[in-house]
């Protein structure tokens, strides 16, 4: 249900990957945020019994599909990869092809004070015609 402060309701879903019938990853992912050419994954999550297997590249994979057929607007995605996670997350991320944009933001959730490093990915120009 969380999204930032006024973005719409409708502009948040949350997708789910599945294999053989069985929900292995979950995104949550914003349509035009911080601005309307821009969409934001706030997660990428493979289930802790499935990860290393292929299914958090071939779910991102899924994930630009759906922007590109479905957003047409949209021409780059965004993420924030929290500094507690970066050594599991950095890796993926960059072999998914974002790079970092040198935006460092403060991060807290409950009781985890942290810092967040934005990436972005561009998407390729024809998928947009
Ligand atoms: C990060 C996460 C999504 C990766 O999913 P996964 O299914 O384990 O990753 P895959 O097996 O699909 O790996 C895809 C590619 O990324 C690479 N990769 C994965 N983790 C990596 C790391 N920590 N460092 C370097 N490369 C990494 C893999 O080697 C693989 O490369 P290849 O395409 O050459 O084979 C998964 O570990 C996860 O859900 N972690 C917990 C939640 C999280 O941190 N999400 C990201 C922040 S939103």
């Amino acid at each position: 249900m969380m999204r930032p402060e006024g973005l719409p309701a409708e502009s948040k879903i949350v997708l789910g990957a599945f294999d053989d019938g069985q929900l292995v990853a979950v995104v949550d992912l914003l349509r035009g945020f911080p601005n309307e050419h821009t969409a934001f994954i706030g997660l990428l999550e493979v289930h802790s019994h499935h990860q290393g297997r292929g299914y958090g590249g071939s779910t991102y994979g899924l994930v630009q599909r759906y922007v590109e057929s479905t957003w047409p607007e949209v021409r780059t995605m965004r993420l924030a990869v929290v500094d507690t996670n970066a050594q599991v997350a950095t890796g993926f991320w960059q072999r998914q092809g974002f790079q970092p944009t040198g935006e460092v933001r403060p991060y807290r959730y409950d009781k985890l004070e942290s810092s967040a490093r934005l990436y972005e990915k561009q998407l390729p120009e024809q998928s947009r015609s």
